[in-house]
Protein backbone atom coordinates (compact mmCIF):
# COMPACT_ATOMS: atom_id res chain seq x y z
CA UNK A 1 0.00 0.00 0.00
CA UNK A 2 2.65 2.26 0.89
CA UNK A 3 5.65 0.67 -0.54
CA UNK A 4 6.29 1.69 -3.84
CA UNK A 5 7.69 0.12 -7.30
CA UNK A 6 11.18 2.28 -8.49
CA UNK A 7 10.99 4.86 -10.76
CA UNK A 8 12.24 4.44 -13.97
CA UNK A 9 15.64 4.99 -15.10
CA UNK A 10 17.14 4.62 -18.08
CA UNK A 11 21.29 4.24 -18.55
CA UNK A 12 23.38 3.79 -21.71
CA UNK A 13 23.96 0.41 -21.05
CA UNK A 14 20.26 -1.00 -20.97
CA UNK A 15 19.56 -3.50 -23.29
CA UNK A 16 21.63 -5.79 -25.87
CA UNK A 17 23.32 -3.08 -27.68
CA UNK A 18 23.75 -1.31 -24.45
CA UNK A 19 27.21 0.49 -24.18
CA UNK A 20 28.91 2.16 -20.71
CA UNK A 21 28.91 5.78 -20.60
CA UNK A 22 32.12 5.96 -19.09
CA UNK A 23 32.01 9.84 -18.72
CA UNK A 24 28.84 8.77 -16.49
CA UNK A 25 30.53 5.96 -14.75
CA UNK A 26 33.42 8.25 -13.28
CA UNK A 27 30.83 10.45 -12.19
CA UNK A 28 29.13 7.95 -10.27
CA UNK A 29 32.42 6.85 -8.94
CA UNK A 30 33.38 10.37 -7.92
CA UNK A 31 30.15 10.01 -5.77
CA UNK A 32 31.06 6.29 -4.64
CA UNK A 33 33.73 7.87 -3.17
CA UNK A 34 33.13 10.88 -1.81
CA UNK A 35 29.63 9.98 -0.17
CA UNK A 36 28.87 6.61 0.14
CA UNK A 37 32.43 5.23 0.99
CA UNK A 38 32.43 6.11 4.35
CA UNK A 39 30.08 3.94 5.44
CA UNK A 40 29.76 1.30 2.54
CA UNK A 41 32.83 -1.33 0.85
CA UNK A 42 32.58 -2.87 -2.62
CA UNK A 43 34.78 -5.74 -1.31
CA UNK A 44 34.22 -7.71 -5.00
CA UNK A 45 35.92 -4.70 -6.67
CA UNK A 46 39.62 -4.24 -7.17
CA UNK A 47 40.63 -0.14 -7.39
CA UNK A 48 42.91 -1.04 -10.33
CA UNK A 49 39.62 -2.03 -12.12
CA UNK A 50 39.15 1.83 -12.63
CA UNK A 51 41.38 1.95 -15.15
CA UNK A 52 38.51 0.21 -17.59
CA UNK A 53 36.44 3.14 -16.92
CA UNK A 54 38.90 5.63 -18.39
CA UNK A 55 41.11 6.62 -14.97
CA UNK A 56 45.01 6.74 -15.50
CA UNK A 57 47.37 3.91 -13.89
CA UNK A 58 49.11 7.18 -12.04
CA UNK A 59 45.17 8.51 -10.79
CA UNK A 60 44.54 4.77 -9.98
CA UNK A 61 47.45 4.79 -7.61
CA UNK A 62 46.94 7.82 -6.20
CA UNK A 63 43.12 7.18 -5.50
CA UNK A 64 44.09 4.27 -4.23
CA UNK A 65 46.23 5.46 -1.12
CA UNK A 66 43.41 7.75 0.07
CA UNK A 67 41.80 4.57 1.17
CA UNK A 68 42.89 2.87 4.21
CA UNK A 69 42.98 -0.85 4.09
CA UNK A 70 43.57 -3.43 7.03
CA UNK A 71 46.91 -5.12 7.11
CA UNK A 72 48.87 -6.60 9.85
CA UNK A 73 52.01 -4.91 11.66
CA UNK A 74 55.36 -6.27 9.62
CA UNK A 75 56.73 -5.89 13.12
CA UNK A 76 54.54 -6.98 15.79
CA UNK A 77 52.02 -8.47 13.58
CA UNK A 78 49.09 -7.29 15.22
CA UNK A 79 46.24 -5.74 13.17
CA UNK A 80 47.14 -1.91 11.71
CA UNK A 81 46.47 -0.21 8.61
CA UNK A 82 47.99 0.87 5.65
CA UNK A 83 46.97 3.14 2.50
CA UNK A 84 45.30 1.05 0.43
CA UNK A 85 46.91 0.00 -3.47
CA UNK A 86 45.60 -0.54 -6.67
CA UNK A 87 45.01 -3.88 -6.34
CA UNK A 88 43.34 -3.63 -3.20
CA UNK A 89 39.51 -4.17 -3.20
CA UNK A 90 37.48 -1.01 -2.15
CA UNK A 91 37.84 -1.65 1.70
CA UNK A 92 35.06 -1.34 4.63
CA UNK A 93 35.52 2.08 6.90
CA UNK A 94 34.58 0.13 9.89
CA UNK A 95 37.57 -1.96 11.40
CA UNK A 96 34.50 -4.79 11.65
CA UNK A 97 30.96 -5.11 12.14
CA UNK A 98 30.67 -4.26 16.02
CA UNK A 99 31.95 -1.01 14.49
CA UNK A 100 29.94 -0.90 11.64
CA UNK A 101 26.60 -0.96 13.12
CA UNK A 102 27.84 1.64 16.44
CA UNK A 103 28.50 3.51 13.91
CA UNK A 104 24.79 3.16 12.10
CA UNK A 105 22.16 2.72 14.45
CA UNK A 106 22.75 -1.22 14.45
CA UNK A 107 22.13 -1.20 11.14
CA UNK A 108 24.96 -3.01 8.82
CA UNK A 109 26.07 -0.89 5.43
CA UNK A 110 25.23 -3.08 3.06
CA UNK A 111 28.38 -3.58 0.50
CA UNK A 112 27.42 -2.15 -2.95
CA UNK A 113 29.60 -3.97 -5.52
CA UNK A 114 26.91 -6.65 -6.90
CA UNK A 115 23.90 -4.33 -5.14
CA UNK A 116 22.38 -3.58 -8.58
CA UNK A 117 21.94 -7.43 -9.09
CA UNK A 118 21.00 -8.42 -5.39
CA UNK A 119 18.18 -5.76 -5.76
CA UNK A 120 14.71 -6.43 -7.83
CA UNK A 121 15.19 -3.59 -10.27
CA UNK A 122 18.49 -2.99 -9.47
CA UNK A 123 19.90 0.43 -10.92
CA UNK A 124 15.97 1.68 -10.47
CA UNK A 125 15.64 0.73 -7.17
CA UNK A 126 19.29 2.35 -5.83
CA UNK A 127 18.44 5.66 -7.86
CA UNK A 128 14.48 5.46 -6.44
CA UNK A 129 16.21 4.70 -2.68
CA UNK A 130 18.47 7.84 -3.39
CA UNK A 131 15.69 10.12 -4.31
CA UNK A 132 13.48 8.75 -2.63
CA UNK A 133 13.28 10.06 1.14
CA UNK A 134 10.27 11.76 2.35
CA UNK A 135 7.85 13.04 4.79
CA UNK A 136 5.86 9.52 5.79
CA UNK A 137 2.39 10.57 4.52
CA UNK A 138 -0.33 11.52 7.23
CA UNK A 139 -2.29 8.17 6.89
CA UNK A 140 0.64 6.23 7.62
CA UNK A 141 -0.32 3.88 10.43
CA UNK A 142 1.30 4.72 13.71
CA UNK A 143 3.55 1.18 13.85
CA UNK A 144 5.08 1.89 10.42
CA UNK A 145 6.30 5.48 11.43
CA UNK A 146 9.93 5.62 11.17
CA UNK A 147 11.31 5.26 14.92
CA UNK A 148 14.65 7.38 15.89
CA UNK A 149 17.36 7.43 13.78
CA UNK A 150 15.40 5.59 10.88
CA UNK A 151 13.91 7.48 7.77
CA UNK A 152 10.93 7.36 5.81
CA UNK A 153 11.77 5.90 1.90
CA UNK A 154 8.55 4.49 0.56
CA UNK A 155 11.48 2.50 -1.59
CA UNK A 156 12.71 0.30 0.82
CA UNK A 157 10.88 -2.49 1.16
CA UNK A 158 10.15 -1.95 5.01
CA UNK A 159 9.57 1.80 4.39
CA UNK A 160 12.17 3.01 7.40
CA UNK A 161 16.20 2.95 6.62
CA UNK A 162 18.72 3.55 8.79
CA UNK A 163 20.46 5.22 6.30
CA UNK A 164 20.21 9.00 6.23
CA UNK A 165 19.62 10.39 3.06
CA UNK A 166 23.20 11.03 1.92
CA UNK A 167 22.84 13.00 -0.76
CA UNK A 168 22.44 17.08 -1.00
CA UNK A 169 22.43 18.85 -4.04
CA UNK A 170 25.74 20.52 -5.44
CA UNK A 171 27.14 17.61 -2.57
CA UNK A 172 30.34 16.78 -5.08
CA UNK A 173 31.94 18.99 -7.61
CA UNK A 174 32.07 17.09 -10.78
CA UNK A 175 35.27 17.44 -13.25
CA UNK A 176 33.43 17.36 -16.05
CA UNK A 177 31.02 20.83 -15.22
CA UNK A 178 27.69 18.32 -14.62
CA UNK A 179 25.78 20.00 -12.71
CA UNK A 180 25.27 17.71 -8.91
CA UNK A 181 22.20 17.62 -8.06
CA UNK A 182 20.54 15.11 -5.90
CA UNK A 183 18.86 13.21 -9.09
CA UNK A 184 21.90 13.29 -11.37
CA UNK A 185 24.27 12.17 -8.28
CA UNK A 186 21.53 9.22 -8.08
CA UNK A 187 21.63 8.37 -11.79
CA UNK A 188 25.52 8.40 -12.13
CA UNK A 189 26.16 6.23 -8.84
CA UNK A 190 23.50 3.92 -10.08
CA UNK A 191 25.01 3.53 -13.66
CA UNK A 192 28.65 3.23 -11.78
CA UNK A 193 27.02 0.00 -9.51
CA UNK A 194 25.83 -1.94 -12.49
CA UNK A 195 29.35 -1.51 -13.83
CA UNK A 196 30.59 -2.90 -10.68
CA UNK A 197 28.31 -5.77 -10.74
CA UNK A 198 28.90 -6.46 -14.17
CA UNK A 199 32.27 -4.86 -15.76
CA UNK A 200 32.38 -7.19 -18.42
CA UNK A 201 28.59 -6.47 -19.16
CA UNK A 202 29.90 -5.03 -22.73
CA UNK A 203 31.52 -8.68 -23.54
CA UNK A 204 28.68 -10.28 -22.81
CA UNK A 205 26.27 -8.04 -25.65
CA UNK A 206 28.88 -8.58 -27.85
CA UNK A 207 29.30 -12.15 -27.79
CA UNK A 208 25.59 -12.46 -27.68
CA UNK A 209 24.93 -10.23 -31.26
CA UNK A 210 27.78 -12.47 -32.76
CA UNK A 211 26.08 -15.64 -31.56
CA UNK A 212 22.28 -14.14 -32.98
CA UNK A 213 24.47 -13.00 -36.21
CA UNK A 214 26.37 -16.55 -36.73
CA UNK A 215 22.77 -18.00 -35.95
CA UNK A 216 21.08 -16.08 -38.54
CA UNK A 217 23.47 -16.98 -41.20
CA UNK A 218 24.12 -20.54 -39.75
CA UNK A 219 20.12 -20.79 -40.40
CA UNK A 220 20.10 -19.60 -43.96
CA UNK A 221 23.07 -21.69 -45.18
CA UNK A 222 20.92 -24.89 -43.61
CA UNK A 223 18.00 -23.86 -45.40
CA UNK A 224 19.53 -23.16 -48.93
CA UNK A 225 21.61 -26.44 -48.82
CA UNK A 226 17.93 -27.95 -47.61
CA UNK A 227 16.31 -26.61 -51.34
CA UNK A 228 19.75 -27.78 -53.06
CA UNK A 229 19.63 -31.04 -51.75
CA UNK A 230 15.74 -31.79 -52.59
CA UNK A 231 16.04 -29.52 -55.99
CA UNK A 232 13.71 -31.81 -58.17
CA UNK A 233 12.16 -34.42 -55.62
CA UNK A 234 8.47 -33.86 -54.82
C1 LIG B 1 21.82 0.82 3.01
C2 LIG B 1 23.35 2.87 -1.10
C3 LIG B 1 25.65 6.28 1.46
C4 LIG B 1 24.61 3.87 5.53
C5 LIG B 1 22.01 1.12 1.68
C6 LIG B 1 21.44 0.38 0.57
C7 LIG B 1 21.87 0.97 -0.56
C8 LIG B 1 22.71 2.06 -0.21
C9 LIG B 1 21.54 0.55 -1.99
C10 LIG B 1 20.67 -0.91 0.70
C11 LIG B 1 19.23 -0.85 0.83
C12 LIG B 1 18.76 -2.28 0.84
O1 LIG B 1 19.22 -3.08 1.67
O2 LIG B 1 17.94 -2.63 -0.02
C13 LIG B 1 24.11 3.97 -0.76
C14 LIG B 1 24.71 4.88 -1.72
C15 LIG B 1 25.32 5.85 -1.00
C16 LIG B 1 25.15 5.54 0.40
C17 LIG B 1 24.65 4.68 -3.24
C18 LIG B 1 26.02 7.07 -1.53
C19 LIG B 1 25.40 7.87 -2.43
C20 LIG B 1 25.60 5.91 2.78
C21 LIG B 1 26.25 6.61 3.85
C22 LIG B 1 25.94 5.93 5.01
C23 LIG B 1 25.10 4.81 4.65
C24 LIG B 1 27.11 7.86 3.69
C25 LIG B 1 26.36 6.22 6.44
C26 LIG B 1 26.41 7.48 6.93
C27 LIG B 1 23.75 2.85 5.21
C28 LIG B 1 23.15 1.94 6.16
C29 LIG B 1 22.33 1.06 5.44
C30 LIG B 1 22.47 1.45 4.04
C31 LIG B 1 23.35 1.97 7.66
C32 LIG B 1 21.46 -0.07 5.98
C33 LIG B 1 20.06 0.48 6.09
C34 LIG B 1 19.05 -0.47 6.71
O3 LIG B 1 19.23 -1.68 6.62
O4 LIG B 1 18.06 0.05 7.27
N1 LIG B 1 22.77 2.13 1.16
N2 LIG B 1 24.41 4.40 0.51
N3 LIG B 1 24.93 4.83 3.30
N4 LIG B 1 23.33 2.51 3.95
FE1 LIG B 1 23.83 3.50 2.24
Amino acid sequence: LFHKHPKELHLASDGPFGKFDRQQLQRGFQVYKEVCSACHSMELVAIRSLQDIGFSEPEVKALAKTFTVPSLDPNTGEAATRPGLPSDRFPSPYANEIAARAANNNALPPDLSLMTKARHDGPAYVYSLLTGYQNPPANLPEDKRPGTGLHYNPYFPNLNLAMAPPLSDGQVTYADGTEASVDQMAKDVAAFLVWTAEPKMENRHRTGIAVVIFLIIATALAYLSYQNIWRGRK
